[in-house]
């Protein structure tokens, strides 16, 4: 979901609210167990239960037999970050700050972010955690979970760094974050922003488009760089050792800029927008409760790493005391379309 991309509809479809006793036989007493699942971008005619002929949805089209079909939802919002708090909270995005200039709404697409569900809100996981029940949000929650107050300079060392810690990065200046844990939900395996086609493909690391003004700029002090310390050497002949510490200045000098400029894309309108491979590299990002353990992220295999996470989630909570939340937000239907190498080439429509 991206902000500046407003011709696209974005239609966060609350596939499934389903209370059930999954322990049944185990205890009478027991209080039922929540399973949600959201897709963000699945469109209501994508489904076999609501009549889609040509996309096979069985195990939905079942769920919606045993139970309830819903045919008239209204959304708090139609884009992504606003709309799932909506739904987590029950309260109007507007309430707690969720809405943009000219009542646009706001969207999490980076890391350094500053737009987030306060941590004051209610979320449903909240509640019922204090019920005892045991929570998990897996996927792609995307709430503006992660409100981090982090400098973009901040971001490069991360890059440097190639693992990005949350928890490490969020004292830093005595400037706080919240994720999913900040929210009620114990457990969180997902992607802490959204996916984009960006996330998608190899994007070079090195551009340098001699056409950008900035580009031509730097090339020339380079060679001017490069020639006034060779002539200044030569005439006050310095040592070998100086000039190469001159050259090494000089590089930094030149290569700095080129990075802030060619990935921080300060050339364009939006002064958010990173180029490709920043966008990988930074907001491309899984994470288990508050550690990444995937960056950037790779999205082969990513929708069944997900869910294998939430059937372990099951599995393993099914028969205890307390009762147990999941809300299960898949990375899928949003784009870049991806296919699991046993799912491939079986769709009429493509990916
Ligand atoms: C099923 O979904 C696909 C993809 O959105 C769409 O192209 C097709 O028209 C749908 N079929 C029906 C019968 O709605
Ligand atoms: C939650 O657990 C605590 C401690 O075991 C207990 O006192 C409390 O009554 C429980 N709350 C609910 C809603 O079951």
């Amino acid at each position: 979901m991206a902000p500046h991309d407003s011709s696209r509809r974005w239609t966060v479809l609350y596939l499934a609210l389903v209370a059930a006793g999954l322990a049944a036989g185990a205890a009478q007493k027991r209080r039922p167990n929540v399973v949600i699942l959201v897709a963000d971008d699945l469109g209501i005619g994508d489904l076999g239960c609501y009549g889609n002929t040509t996309i096979k949805t069985p195990n939905i089209d079942r769920l919606s037999e045993e139970g309830v079909r819903l045919t008239h939802h209204l959304a708090a919002a139609s884009m992504c970050t606003p709309s799932r708090a909506a739904l987590l909270t029950g309260r109007y995005p507007a309430r707690y700050g969720l809405v943009g200039e000219e009542g646009t709404a706001p969207v999490v697409v980076h890391v350094a972010s500053r737009v987030g569900l306060p941590v004051e809100e209610v979320t449903f996981a909240k509640a019922l955690s204090a019920a005892n029940y045991t929570t998990a949000a897996v996927g792609e929650p995307r709430a503006g979970w992660v409100v981090v107050w982090v400098e973009f300079i901040c971001l490069a060392c991360s890059v440097a760094l190639c693992k990005w810690h949350l928890g490490m990065r969020c004292g830093l200046g005595g400037l706080g974050c919240s994720g999913p844990q900040d929210h009620g939900f114990q457990n969180f395996f997902g992607l802490p922003f959204t996916l984009a086609v960006e996330l998608e493909g190899d994007h070079d690391f090195w551009i340098f488009t001699p056409e950008v003004r900035f580009n031509k700029i730097i090339a020339r002090l380079c060679v001017v760089g490069v020639l006034t310390i060779l002539v200044w050497g030569w005439l006050v002949k310095c040592s070998q050792e100086t000039q190469n510490t001159l050259f090494v200045v000089l590089a930094l000098a030149l290569v700095i800029p080129w990075f802030v400029h060619t990935h921080y894309r300060f050339h364009t309108e939006k002064w958010w927008q990173v180029s490709p491979w920043m966008d990988q590299h930074l907001n491309g990002i899984l994470m288990k409760n508050s550690k990444v353990v995937e960056q950037p992220l790779v999205l082969e295999g990513l929708s069944q790493r997900l869910v294998e996470y939430s059937l372990d989630f099951i599995t393993d909570h099914a028969h205890d005391e307390n009762p147990f939340l999941l809300y299960h937000s898949f990375a899928h239907v949003h784009t870049p379309m991806f296919t699991a190498p046993h799912m491939a080439g079986k769709s009429k429509h493509g990916r």
